[in-house]
């Protein structure tokens, strides 16, 4: 079932929620449409779990409203709320077999006997776990206890939901199997998915689109390649892969292209991919470390044909198989994290250091950030980058 694109299922004005002294949430201002699997991503303790405890009524905001289906739902007790969670330790009883655990809930509502044969089986055979269905949770592997766990939410025909982590607790191989399922299953079923995780790559491969927090706030909403090619604050360029980011002032803006002067005294031409920028503002010019081409100084004219080329030296090689990963010097005032992709054997390609080089970039994959503030050193703004030089 396709995502509406008119149609919100949660919408969350001006959220703040207070622990004390201490604000979990922020002011959230967040919509999710019909059928849509929204992802929340975030580093641990940003408040992801308190926002969906608020959204299931297990908390009640300090400030700002919930709608659910367009009904606030302030007050609202969690099981008259039309979610349902599935957590990151599952919790099935371990006295029940599968059939049992996924019954149990309808059961409890005193639903009509024959209807919760027929939704439990619905339910099920969602997950693939039909033949399973007599055993005992201790004779099921994690991946299929957490199969279960998702029929046991499914079961309630829930409009929205809410996913806490539900594969942290599975080694690596059957996380990426169970991401799949996932997703497919949320494409067939067509019910609103709110997915949580702290992973990056999980989140951008798996959501229509995604909410990056930190520290209690949503720094940025969007589908995954705005969030990637476009982000919109130092955190999000650095949290959501690897960033080169050079603190700069705008000198002129003209068609949607800015030009930046870096701190160091590098023109860089950057689209302005239709941010508000004029010339005089303090901006973070970012290039992904893939967005960089690399060539000798001998086969520069491969990569002339880019608007910002620049001499360069190789201060360090690290060959990874698919892709080799420079650090690089530019005309002796940034270093530059690179990627190249490795298309040819590399007896065609033998790069070494303290080789001179050309680096180049286009403007339109170069992005601004505007958090940036005098000052600020390398360090600051690529954190992890500049560390690992
Ligand atoms: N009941 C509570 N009382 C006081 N502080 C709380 C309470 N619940 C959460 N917090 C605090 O609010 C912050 C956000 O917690 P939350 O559980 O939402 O984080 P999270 O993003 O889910 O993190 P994780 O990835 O580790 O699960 C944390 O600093 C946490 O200590
Ligand atoms: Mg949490």
């Amino acid at each position: 079932m396709a995502v509406d694109p008119n149609v919100y299922d949660i919408e969350m004005e001006h959220v703040t929620k207070r622990f004390g002294d201490f604000v979990a949430v922020k002011d959230m201002d967040l919509k999710i449409k019909k059928g849509e699997f929204f992802s929340m991503l975030g580093p641990s303790g940003c408040g992801k779990t308190t926002t969906l405890r608020m959204v299931a009524g297990f908390e009640e905001p300090t400030e700002g409203e919930i709608y659910l289906a367009n009904t606030p739902v302030a007050g609202v007790p969690p099981y008259k709320r039309p979610v349902n969670t599935v957590f990151q330790s599952y919790a099935l009883f371990p006295h029940l077999s599968v059939w049992e655990n996924v019954a149990f809930g309808l059961k409890r509502k005193h639903v009509d006997k024959k209807e919760i044969e027929q939704r439990v089986g619905e339910a099920i055979a969602m997950v693939e776990m039909e033949s399973m269905k007599d055993r005992k949770p201790v004779q099921l592997s994690g991946g299929q206890q957490q199969r279960v766990a998702l029929a046991r939410a499914l079961v309630n025909r829930p409009t929205v939901l809410l996913l806490d982590e539900p594969l942290g607790a599975l080694d690596a191989k059957l996380r990426k199997a169970m991401q799949l399922e996932l997703k497919k299953l949320q494409s067939d079923v067509g019910i609103t998915f709110i997915y949580v995780t702290h992973d990056q790559e999980e989140a951008l491969t798996m959501s229509d689109r995604l909410a990056v927090m930190s520290q209690g706030v949503v720094e940025q909403v969007g589908t995954p390649a705005e969030i990637y090619e476009n982000p919109q604050s130092a955190f999000v360029a650095n949290f959501i892969g690897v960033s080169n980011i050079y603190l700069s002032d705008v000198t002129r803006v003209e068609g949607g292209v800015a030009e930046c002067r870096t701190d160091k005294g590098l023109g860089v031409l950057v689209s302005a991919h239709g941010k508000d920028i004029k010339a005089g503002d303090k901006v973070g010019v970012v290039i992904r470390p893939e967005k960089f081409a690399i060539a000798p100084v001998e086969k520069a004219a491969a990569i002339s044909d880019r608007e910002n080329v620049f001499d360069g030296v190789i201060k360090a090689i690290v060959y990874i198989g698919s892709v080799t990963q420079f650090i690089v010097d530019i005309e002796g005032k940034h270093l530059a994290q690179i990627l190249f992709q490795n298309l040819y054997h590399t007896e065609r390609e033998e790069w070494a250091e303290d080789e001179k080089v050309k680096v180049a970039c286009w403007k339109d994959s170069a992005s601004l950030i505007t958090d940036v503030k005098t000052g600020m050193a390398e360090k600051d703004l690529m954190g992890e980058v500049v560390k690992r030089i």
